[in-house]
């Protein structure tokens, strides 16, 4: 298709679910397009349409207020009317059951919706797909197969449209994606969604693949299990330089990156990775491999190992200064599971807070985020919260940075152990190693030798 063919005409798009993808793709897509946001959460929907982002996102306000003003953007409950559609997306939550297979109940949901009301949304000819991460089979069984078994081949067509939204920079990787991989069904489908894009992103895209439903729904779980396993790689080569006196992280990284066939970027070791998605698609990778496919997952179940072990490594940095931690003050710093998020889903903070806790100590923590966090009650119970980094700090035996905000690094490692009884920083992310040591100051790093 060519670029002159599509510019110019707005689409009629319908996405399910408006939580960190659907309400970050739809404040763009509505930038072109004429965008309907269907959310079960009545609260929501309301700060929605009155121009308010339920989550916190860099650059989605403006978006979504200049979306809601133009008339371009609307969010109902699900019962609502749909009107016609070009392009239905399905970005519902895909969470991690105990047993670490993928829950789909939320895709099941929407998609029996969307079939059980067909000539509402489908005047011509509608591409109905899934953004959120499924198993490789799910598009052809909750998509494809009900359009067959509808006779809909002819109205319908299905596609399986991943994202590589990172939390905290959404809007940004919305809009200037690496690539944009659409699995599909047939070639209207695949044009349709094409389409919605290159009248959306203009030359930012530029790099479209089109491939089946099935490469679609792995490339997304591929992806994200690299860049896992590659930040395991990192914390591996952390915990062997961390016992080479002399050797130095960042300069093993340079070097290794030197080789044109070694990318160095995402190669941070540290606390490990959380979030709502790299454990959950890693351990996705392995129950599918596991129970569907009865493939051996080495590598990935490493990685996840290595992972695991992240927030012991600190807590054995912290017993090499302070070998008994009862009813000591431990001020930490960062809950979020990255900066620039209020999520704390499967933040490695949490992991090191309640281990510290178990143990006796007196832990304070602090997020700047940490008003709109959603903590649990036993948490709350064990930890002392606070939104001020000084009486977190105060009169602390040990401080371990455990998310690499802004305000923390640009506060400086003098402010930040100004006032602790006993100046010792533990940097579960790093965020300090290239700076000079005040004199005074005992700082350790992952991946730097005692
Ligand atoms: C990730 C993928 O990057 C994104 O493409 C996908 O769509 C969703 O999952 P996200 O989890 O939001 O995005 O954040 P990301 O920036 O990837 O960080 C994930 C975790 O890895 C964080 O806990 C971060 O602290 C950690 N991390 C990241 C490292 O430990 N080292 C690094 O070098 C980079």
């Amino acid at each position: 298709m060519h670029q002159s063919e599509v510019l110019g005409k707005a689409m009629r798009i319908l996405i399910i679910g408006a939580g960190y993808v659907g309400l970050s793709m739809g404040v763009i897509l509505a930038e072109k397009h004429d965008v309907l946001l269907l959310e079960m959460d009545p609260s929501k929907v309301e700060s929605i349409n009155k121009g308010q982002s339920p989550i916190f996102e860099d650059k989605i306000a403006e978006l979504l207020q200049n979306a809601i003003q133009s008339g371009r953007l609307k969010a109902q409950s699900p019962e609502g009317p749909l009107g016609y559609r070009d392009v239905v997306m399905v970005c519902v939550g895909t969470p991690s059951r105990e047993d670490g297979s993928v829950n789909l109940s939320y895709v099941d949901d929407a998609m029996k919706l969307l079939f059980e009301r067909v000539d509402e949304f489908c005047d011509n000819y509608t591409a109905v797909g899934i953004k959120s991460t499924v198993p490789p089979g799910t598009t052809k069984t909750l998509v494809l197969d009900k359009i067959e078994k509808g006779h809909f081949t002819d109205r319908l067509g299905a596609f399986f449209n991943p994202e590589f939204l990172r939390e905290g920079t959404a809007i940004e990787d919305a809009k200037n994606p690496d690539r944009i991989i659409i699995g599909a069904s047939n070639e209207k489908a695949a044009s349709l969604v094409q389409r919605m894009y290159m009248e959306s992103l203009g030359n930012k895209a530029d790099n479209i693949l089109t491939m089946s439903l099935e490469s679609g729904e792995l490339c997304k779980y591929v992806s994200n299990s690299f860049l896992a396993t590659k930040i395991s790689f990192a914390n591996e080569i952390a915990n062997i330089t961390e016992r080479i006196p002399g050797a130095d992280f960042d300069s093993v990284v340079k070097g290794m990156a030197a080789d044109s066939r070694i990318c160095g970027k995402f190669f941070g070791s540290g606390a490990g990775y959380g979030g709502s998605c790299f454990p959950k698609d890693v351990s996705g990778l392995i129950m599918l491999a596991k129970n569907d496919l009865n493939v051996a997952t080495h590598i990935l179940q490493a990685a996840q190992r290595v992972n695991a072990e992240r927030p012991q490594r600190i807590l054995d940095f912290l017993k090499e200064h302070v070998s008994d931690i009862k009813g000591k003050k431990i001020a930490v710093l960062g809950i979020a599971f990255k900066p620039g998020t209020d999520d704390i889903r499967e933040s490695p903070a949490l992991k090191v807070m309640k281990q510290l806790s178990d143990n006796g100590a007196n832990v304070w923590a602090h997020d700047p985020l940490l008003s709109r966090m959603e903590i649990s009650e036993d948490i709350k119970n064990q930890i002392n919260l606070t939104e001020s980094i000084n009486e977190c700090l105060k009169n602390s035996d040990a401080c371990i940075l455990m998310t690499e905000w802004k305000e923390y690094i640009d506060m400086g490692l003098e402010a930040i152990t100004d006032t602790m009884s006993n100046k010792l920083l533990i940097d579960g992310r790093r965020a300090f190693v290239n700076r000079d040591i005040p004199s005074g100051i005992t700082y350790r790093a992952i991946g730097r030798p005692n």
